[in-house]
C-alpha cells in the first residue's frame, strides 16, 4: 500500500491558448459553491437510502453487505476468489497469514457473453474456475471461496446478493432479481467436476475496504474510480433503519452505497452537460449511473471525445478538419487522458503520439495545449466530484481521522488523481477532520479472501 505524495493541485492545470476553448470548456468547471451543494444533496439522498420508508424511492440503495467486522490482521488461510465486474474477469488463489501470497489468472469475458443469457456468464465463469482448479491441481480441497461481484446486489446474508441491476456495459437476461450465488452454484452444478465452498459474495468497494483494514485500523471507506465508481463505508446499526439482521455486537455494518446512481432523479441536472447527456443517451442504460457516467473510466474518454468533436465542429482545433477515427464513438480512451496529462506542461509527445493514433498527424502545438485543456477540464470535474462524495461519508463518520481506500484503473493511472481529490476533500470536510487516500493493493482478490475468513471466523 502506498500513499502518494500531495502536492500543490492548481500547477496541474494548463491555460488552453485560444480563449474560446476556455469559454466552452467552462461549463466543465465546477465552483466551490456548486461543489458544496453536490454534497449536501448527496447527505439527503444517503439518508433517503438508509431510510426503512423512504428506501423503496430512494435512487442510491445503501445496501447492508452483511460485513460488521473489519479484519484484525490474525488471518490465515488458504482461500479462493472470484472477480467479475471491472475489464476483466479473474480468478485467484490467496495465501493470508504470516506469508501472504497472491496467484492469480485473467479471463477475457468476451462481448457477446456481457450481454447475453445470464446462464451463459456463469456457465462461462464456472468453466474458467474449473480449468483454474485443474491447473494448479487444487482438486482435492474443498477451497473457501470469496465472490467478488461488482454489481448493485441486495444482499440478504453473506453468501445470497440479488442482482439489482446490470452497469457499466453488462446486460445478461435473466439475473436481474436472482441471487446470484444460486446462479454460480447451478452452473457449477451443470459441469459436475468442481468442489467449492461459496463464503462470501462482496462488492469491490467492500474488498478493497477489508483489504486495506488488515494492516490500517483507520480505514472506514472503501472507494473505486475504475470502469465504475462506488462507495463503501462502516455505518452505525442505529442509523440504518434498513437493518434486518441481529442487534449483538457490533453495532455497525459496510453500507454498499451504490453512489453510482447518484443523479438518477434529476438532483445533478444543475452541473450536468450536453456532453453528459449525449453519454447517457448512448449507453445501454439510459437514465441510469448519472454520476457513475461523469466520473468513472467507461465514459471519461468519451466525455472528452465529446467536447474535442465539438471544438473541432466549431473550427478551434485541427484547422476544423477532423478524422475518421476520431469520429467513431469510444475511439478517445480514458486512458489517453492519463497520458496526456502526463506530459511535462509545454511537452506534448504523448499528445502527439495519440493524435496520429487517432489519424490526427498535423496538430500543432496550439492544438495540443487545447486538447490537454479539455483533458484537464474532463479529470478535474470527475475528481472533485469523487471527492465531494467522499467528503460527505468522512463528515458523516465524524471520526478525527480516518484512512479511505482506494482502487481502480482511473485512481490509478491518473497522474493527478489523488492529489486533485486530496485537495478537494480537504475543503469540503469539518474543520479538524483528518484523513488520507491509501491505494488498496487488490481489493477484488485479498479483500475477497479476508470477507471469507472473516465469515468463517464467527461461523467456527
Ligand atoms: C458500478 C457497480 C458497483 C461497483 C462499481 C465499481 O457502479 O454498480 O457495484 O462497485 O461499479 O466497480
Amino acid at each position: 500500500m502506498t500513499t502518494k505524495k500531495d502536492d500543490d493541485v492548481s500547477r496541474y492545470f494548463t491555460s488552453p491558448p485560444a480563449p474560446l476553448v476556455r469559454e466552452i470548456c467552462e461549463e466543465l468547471i465546477l465552483s466551490q459553491e456548486n461543489l458544496k451543494e453536490v454534497c449536501d444533496v448527496l447527505h439527503e439522498e444517503l439518508n433517503k437510502g438508509l431510510g426503512k420508508d423512504t428506501n423503496p424511492e430512494a435512487t442510491i440503495k445503501c445496501f447492508p453487505t452483511y460485513v460488521r467486522e473489519l479484519p484484525n490482521g490474525k488471518e490465515k488461510g488458504r482461500f479462493l476468489a472470484l472477480d467479475l465486474g471491472g475489464t476483466n474477469f479473474r480468478v485467484l488463489l490467496i495465501q493470508l497469514g504470516e506469508k501472504c501470497s497472491m496467484d492469480s489468472r485473467i479471463y477475457a469475458v468476451p462481448q457477446p457473453i456481457m450481454v447475453g443469457p445470464g446462464d451463459g456468464l456463469f456457465d462461462h465463469i464456472a468453466e474458467c474456475l474449473a480449468s483454474f482448479i485443474k491447473e494448479r491441481e487444487l482438486g482435492d480441497e474443498l477451497l473457501p471461496l470469496g465472490f467478488t461481484f461488482s454489481f448493485p446486489c441486495k444482499q440478504e446474508g453473506l453468501t445470497k446478493a440479488r442482482l439489482a441491476r446490470w452497469t457499466k456495459g453488462f446486460k445478461c437476461a435473466g439475473v436481474e432479481g436472482r441471487d446470484v450465488v444460486e446462479l454460480l452454484k447451478a452452473a457449477i452444478a451443470r459441469r459436475g467436476d468442481v468442489k467449492i465452498k461459496i463464503c462470501a459474495i462482496l462488492n469491490d468497494t467492500t474488498g478493497t475496504l477489508m483489504s486495506c483494514a488488515w494492516k490500517n485500523h483507520n480505514c472506514r471507506i472503501g472507494l473505486i474510480v475504475g470502469t465504475g465508481t462506488n462507495a463503501c463505508y462502516m455505518e452505525k446499526l442505529e442509523k440504518v433503519e434498513l437493518w434486518d439482521g441481529d442487534l449483538d455486537e457490533p453495532h455497525q455494518v459496510i453500507i454498499n452505497t451504490e453512489w453510482g446512481a447518484f443523479g438518477d432523479n434529476g438532483c445533478l441536472d444543475f452541473i450536468r452537460t450536453e456532453y453528459d447527456n449525449n453519454i447517457d443517451c448512448e449507453s445501454i442504460n439510459p437514465g441510469r449511473q448519472l454520476y457513475e457516467k461523469m466520473i468513472s473510466g467507461m465514459y471519461m474518454g468519451e466525455i472528452a471525445r465529446q467536447v474535442i468533436i465539438r471544438l473541432v465542429a466549431e473550427g478551434l482545433l485541427f484547422d476544423g478538419k477532423s478524422s475518421e477515427i476520431l469520429e467513431e464513438k469510444g475511439s478517445f480512451f480514458t486512458k489517453y487522458i492519463s497520458e496526456i496529462e502526463s506530459d511535462k506542461p509545454g511537452d506534448y509527445n504523448n499528445c502527439r503520439v495519440i493524435l496520429e493514433e487517432l489519424g490526427l498527424n498535423s496538430a500543432t502545438d496550439t492544438d495540443c495545449a487545447n486538447v490537454r485543456h479539455v483533458c484537464e477540464c474532463v479529470s478535474r470535474r470527475a475528481a472533485y466530484l469523487a471527492a465531494a462524495g467522499v467528503a460527505v461519508l468522512l463528515n458523516r463518520i465524524g471520526e478525527e481521522s480516518v484512512t479511505v481506500a482506494v482502487d481502480g484503473s482511473v485512481y490509478r493511472f491518473h497522474p493527478h488523481f489523488h492529489n486533485l481529490m486530496t485537495e478537494q476533500i480537504s475543503h469540503l470536510i469539518k474543520p479538524g477532520m483528518k484523513f488520507g487516500l491509501m491505494l488498496s493493493e487488490d481489493g477484488s482478490g485479498r479483500g475477497a479472501a479476508l470477507v471469507a475468513a472473516v465469515a468463517s471466523r464467527n461461523s467456527r
